[in-house]
C-alpha cells in the first residue's frame, strides 16, 4: 500500500524521502545465530526483520533506503537485489505466485544505497556514517530489530510519525510507556504534554536508573530527524558504554530545535532479544494466512495436556 503525499506536503521543502537502517550492530544477544549473518536477516515466519522495516518506510512514502552495514553485509544487499537465477527457475517452473513474492521485495521505484560502518562504535556513529547520503534533508531512522506493527488495518508506525512531522516540521521520536523497572534499558524522554499522545520533549537521557527520572516514556526504534542532528552527534562525542549515542545527539539537538515524542498506535517487539523474537514469531504466525489455523490448533494442543 502506498502512502500518498498531499500536494502541500509534496511541495514542502521538508519532505521525507530517505530512511536510514543501521544494521551494523554486533547482535551479541543472538549469538551464535548472528555470528555470520546480521540479526536483521533473521526471519519472523517467512520474512526477514529488515524487510518488515523497509516495507514500513515504503508505506510511509519513502523511496530511498540507506543501509549502514557492518560485517556480513552481503545477505542484506543480496536480499534487496534481483535474483536472476532464482527468478528464471521460478518462471520456467510456472511458479507465478512465488515469482511475484520475491519481485515485491524491491519495487521498481525503490532505491537502495549501502554504506559501511567500519567499527560498531554506537548507534549515533552509525547514523553519522549516512550523513553524505542523506545530505541536508530530514530523514527517518528505523531499527529493524524493533519490529513495529500498526493497529489492524491502521497505518504503520512510521506513517503515523510522518503525519506528526508534516504537521509540526520538528523531529519526531516514537515512544511507549514502560514499567519503571525497565527505564534503565531505554532512552527516556520527558517534557510538556501538548495533547494526548504528543509531548514536546524537554529532556532525553540514555538508559537512566529508575531513581534518575520520573518519566516512563521510552524511545522505540523509530525516529524522524532533521539534518541538524549530524553536527549534534559530532559535538556530543562518546556517551554511555563508551559509544557514540544517538540519544546524546538528540539531547544536543533539543538546545536548538523542537523535538516531539509521539506515542505510536500499535505494538513493538524487541526482536534483538530472544523473548521478543519468539513473541513476534507466535503473534505474526497467528495472523499469517498460510499457517494461522494450523498453528493455532497446535498451540491449543500444547496447552491441553494429553
Ligand atoms: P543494539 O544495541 O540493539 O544492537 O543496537 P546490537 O549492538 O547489535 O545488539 P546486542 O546488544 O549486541 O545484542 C540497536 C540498533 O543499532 C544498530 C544495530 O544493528 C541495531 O539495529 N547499531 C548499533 C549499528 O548499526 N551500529 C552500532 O555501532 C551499534
Amino acid at each position: 500500500m502506498t502512502r500518498q503525499k498531499t500536494g502541500a506536503q509534496a511541495l514542502n521543502a521538508l519532505t521525507l524521502n530517505k530512511a536510514v537502517f543501521p544494521v551494523a550492530g554486533l547482535g551479541t544477544r543472538f549469538l551464535p545465530a548472528t555470528k555470520a549473518q546480521p540479526k536483521e536477516m533473521l526471519p519472523i515466519v517467512d520474512k526477514p526483520l529488515i524487510q518488515y522495516a523497509v516495507e514500513e518506510a515504503y508505506q510511509a512514502g519513502i523511496r530511498h533506503m540507506i543501509f549502514v552495514t557492518g560485517r556480513s553485509k552481503r545477505a542484506i544487499e543480496d536480499h534487496f537485489d534481483t535474483a536472476y537465477e532464482l527468478e528464471n527457475e521460478l518462471e520456467m517452473a510456472g511458479k507465478a505466485a512465488l515469482l511475484s513474492l520475491i519481485r515485491e521485495v524491491q519495487p521498481a521505484d525503490m532505491l537502495c544505497s549501502y554504506i559501511r560502518q567500519p567499527r560498531a562504535l554506537g548507534l549515533g556513529h552509525a547514523v553519522l556514517c549516512a550523513e553524505k547520503l542523506v545530505g541536508q534533508e530530514p530523514f527517518a531512522v528505523l531499527l529493524a530489530d524493533d519490529l513495529m506493527i500498526g493497529q489492524t488495518s491502521g497505518p504503520g508506525i512510521l506513517s503515523q510519525m510522518a503525519d506528526v512531522f508534516y504537521e509540526t516540521q520538528q523531529s519526531v521520536l516514537a515512544v511507549q510507556e514502560v514499567p519503571s523497572e525497565q527505564v534503565h534499558r531505554y532512552g527516556i524522554v520527558s517534557g510538556e504534554l501538548l495533547r494526548p499522545g504528543k509531548t514536546q520533549v524537554k529532556r532525553i537521557v540514555e538508559k537512566p536508573r529508575a531513581e534518575q527520572t520520573d518519566s516512563r516514556l521510552a524511545v522505540a526504534g523509530r525516529y524522524i530527524l532533521t539534518p541538524g542532528i549530524f553536527d549534534m552527534i559530532k559535538s556530543a562525542g562518546k556517551g554511555a558504554l563508551g559509544e557514540i549515542q544517538l540519544t546524546d545527539g538528540i539531547a544536543e539537538l533539543l538546545k536548538h530545535e523542537g523535538v516531539i515524542a509521539y506515542n505510536y498506535l500499535g505494538k513493538r517487539f524487541d526482536c534483538g532479544s530472544k523473548l521478543g523474537f519468539l513473541q513476534a514469531t507466535v503473534e505474526l504466525a497467528l495472523k499469517h494466512p498460510e499457517v494461522a489455523l494450523e498453528f493455532q490448533a497446535y498451540l491449543q494442543a500444547l496447552k491441553t495436556p494429553v
